[in-house]
């Protein structure tokens, strides 16, 4: 009933222009989405549809992914945002890439211990829930600079369809409805103004959700650009809402808010070359230096889910993430020894107390020991992937952290606050929302933004376009995507089979091998068991959203069946 009901959403969306034709929804079924020009895959139908409407008109890939980022702050306000920020990788037709920080940063106000009691212990829930858990957001800023550099088509056009999609309102799925839910306590005690989010009644399958407030900023964005968020009367309720709630965010942090403009982290994988987010993310440093531990492996031999395929890939995991925790911070601040991380000689050394047969008690695991100079200076994300008709390819990456963020919403504007502080480490060793643990190069300070783990990426082979992917997820975005390129390279799955194989996941601290459910056979936890690991099944791992360039030129879409996630393309 509710898919029939986005159908026809869908189908309105198709006489009001948005689409064109008919869209197809992906199968859950693990049979890509395939199409010959342009596709978009989301973790919505609404917002992919709106994608592919672009791509139609004539947009870019990078005007696609905008409409589709707006058109997620409104239909998936979990996770999509005006109020959060994250990174894109672009690839253009023509080889060249680039990519974009639209992370938030720290106010000015922010202090290295402002999470610690008078004793010096963290304080909970300040840095996940209200006002206090905000950094200044990045997405709005981040959306214009990718128009002004590579957009085609008239910033409105990208703007108008989430505008609309608030306005008129569109279908409550069952699973926005249990979220929306779950969050109500929140929504009611740390909201200064009524939440347009919580409904007294519950949410249920079948309502309609409009969004007056949220449509009038989005107005303000189209009409203004970057000065319709970051000034004026959306930024001055955003002000208001931060002193009726005690927050640190003030209109010169507003001001002073800059995405930047970065050189793409670079790794190999075989034949494979990708460019993924440098610094402040760590998904990109991380994901090469897996793949140049990794590709040395005959995996593909050991088979898909093996126990020595697990246990190789959970020991390489294990030390990276060591090192995650000790070297990699937002670069404005901290001096990240790049070119050590991904040399050859310093992985090796990593690798040196590796045992094939036994796992390594993260207890004995440090970060690698590198030359430092010091400072100078409930999961939730989201990730599209769009590759256009002249063959340009962007992967993007948005959060608001958790789901829902801060559970605030900005009185009078209708968006919600992201709790990215939480992303620092408040205390060394301390582990945050996704049991990371961190220290200096991670601490909190003024304007410093925090580090991340998301890894929107994009592979080439032979200098041809060949995958575009990324994952919400937190700490185990890094591994997921992983997980994914491995499933296509190596075990030769097709795109939805690859996003849709059950995953796993390390990450050095707690020392578990984290493994969704039914994930591996009992054979196989027993012999992981024998070697010393220690298996712990968890919620599902993250929602991967793909695009494969198969050998016949076809596009093929991978829309993760653990959520709405829909591919799109003709
Ligand atoms: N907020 C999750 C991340 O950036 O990794």
């Amino acid at each position: 009933m509710y898919y029939a009901k986005v159908v026809v959403v869908i189908l309105l969306m198709c006489m009001l222009g948005y689409v064109q034709s008919k869209p197809h929804l992906t199968p859950k079924n693990n049979t890509d989405t395939i199409a010959d020009s342009a596709m978009v895959v989301s973790a919505h139908p609404l917002a992919s549809a709106v994608g592919v409407a672009i791509l139609k008109k004539g947009g870019n890939a990078i005007d696609a992914a905008i409409a589709i980022q707006f058109a997620l702050a409104v239909v998936y306000p979990e996770a999509g945002n005006i109020g959060g920020g994250g990174f894109m990788v672009y690839r253009a037709a023509d080889g060249s890439s680039n990519t974009l920080d639209f992370r938030e940063t720290a106010p000015l106000a922010a202090t290295k211990n402002m999470y610690l009691d008078q004793l010096g212990n963290v304080i909970a829930d300040r840095s996940t829930k209200g006002h206090w858990a905000a950094g200044i957001p990045g997405t709005v800023a981040g959306a214009v600079a990718a128009h002004q550099k590579y957009g085609k088509l008239p910033w409105a056009d990208l703007v108008q369809p989430a505008i609309n999609l608030a306005q008129q309102g569109f279908v409550v799925s069952p699973t926005l409805a249990q979220t929306l839910n779950a969050e109500q306590t929140d929504f009611e005690q740390l909201n200064t103004r009524p939440c347009p989010l919580a409904k007294k009644d519950l949410w249920h399958p079948l309502d309609t959700l409009k969004q007056v407030q949220l449509a009038a900023t989005l107005v303000a964005i189209r009409d203004n650009q970057q000065n319709g968020f970051y000034a004026g009367w959306v930024a001055d309720s955003l002000i208001a809402e931060m002193q009726r709630g005690g927050g640190l965010i003030t209109h010169t942090d507003l001001a002073n808010y800059a995405p930047v403009w970065r050189n793409p982290i670079v790794g190999n994988y075989k034949k494979l070359r990708f460019i993924s987010m440098p610094p402040p993310s760590s998904g990109g440093i991380a994901l090469a230096q897996l793949c140049q531990v990794l590709e040395k492996y005959p995996l593909a031999k050991w088979g898909f889910h093996s126990p020595k395929t697990i246990h190789h890939i959970v020991e390489a995991e294990r030390r990276i993430y060591a090192d995650r925790a000790t070297h990699l911070g937002d670069p404005a601040f901290w001096q990240v020894p790049v070119g050590t991380l991904l040399n050859t000689a310093y992985l090796q050394k990593r690798m040196k107390d590796f045992d094939a047969q036994h796992a390594t008690p993260s207890a004995k695991i440090v970060a690698g020991n590198i030359a430092q100079s010091h400072a100078i200076g409930h999961e939730e994300t989201t990730h599209l992937s769009v590759v256009d008709k002249w063959g340009n390819a962007v992967a993007v990456t948005t959060t608001l952290n958790g789901a829902y963020g801060a559970k605030v919403v900005v009185g009078g504007a209708g968006f919600l606050l992201n709790n990215q502080m939480d992303d620092f480490s408040a205390k060394p060793g301390v582990p945050n929302l996704y049991g990371l643990v961190g220290n200096e190069a991670n601490a909190i300070a003024p304007n410093k933004r925090m580090l991340s783990s998301m890894t929107p990426t994009i592979v080439e082979q032979n200098g041809k376009l060949r995958m575009v992917l990324g994952t919400p997820g937190g700490s185990t975005i890094i591994t997921s995507v992983l997980q994914v390129l491995l499933n296509v390279e190596e075990f030769g799955m097709t795109m939805q089979e690859a996003v849709d194989a059950p995953r796993f996941h390390h990450q050095w601290l707690p020392d578990l091998v984290f493994i969704e459910k039914d994930a591996l056979d009992t054979p196989t936890i027993k012999q992981l068991q024998q070697m010393g690991h220690t298996i712990k099944e968890r919620p599902p791992i993250g929602r991967v959203d793909a695009i494969l360039v198969r050998k016949d030129g076809k596009l093929a879409g991978g829309a993760d069946k653990r959520g709405e996630d829909t591919a799109l393309g003709y």
